[in-house]
């Protein structure tokens, strides 16, 4: 099979699906290429990330990545979800196709630009 079973799962029940309003942090990325764009939020209290949701408008796999990519930061403190990589998702997942990988990346990246925001809005420097 090309997919996992686990992608398949988070396909077809996404976690964490929706618009969260008033977040503290909303990141929106998008691949140039394939036109795929993956929107997150996330809510965080004393350094911790009490709540995440997405909006990915795009293919299977990329809706998959969001999905597990929330499941793995929710609860963490914001500099574990900050060091969160496309391939922790691709692996949790139980893999992805090669020519897929690029979806979690978008995962990986709309969660940086999730805390970007975060701490833009919260005047806190970044950590190179
Ligand atoms: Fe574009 Fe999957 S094909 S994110």
């Amino acid at each position: 099979m090309l997919y996992s079973e686990k992608v398949m799962d988070h396909f077809r029940h996404p976690r964490n699906l929706g618009k969260m309003e008033d977040a503290d942090g909303i990141g929106e990325v998008g691949n140039a290429k394939c036109g795929d764009i993956m929107k997150m939020y996330i809510r965080v209290e004393n350094d911790i990330i009490t709540d995440v949701s997405f909006c990915t408008f795009g293919c299977g796999s990329a809706i998959a990545s969001s999905s597990m990519a929330t499941e793995m930061i929710k609860g963490k403190p914001v500099k574990e979800a900050l060091a969160l990589t496309n391939k922790a998702v691709a692996e949790a997942l139980d893999g992805l196709p090669a020519h897929k990988m690029h979806c979690s990346v978008l995962a990986e990246e709309a969660v940086r630009a999730a805390v970007k925001d975060y701490y833009d809005k919260n005047g806190i420097a970044q950590e190179p």
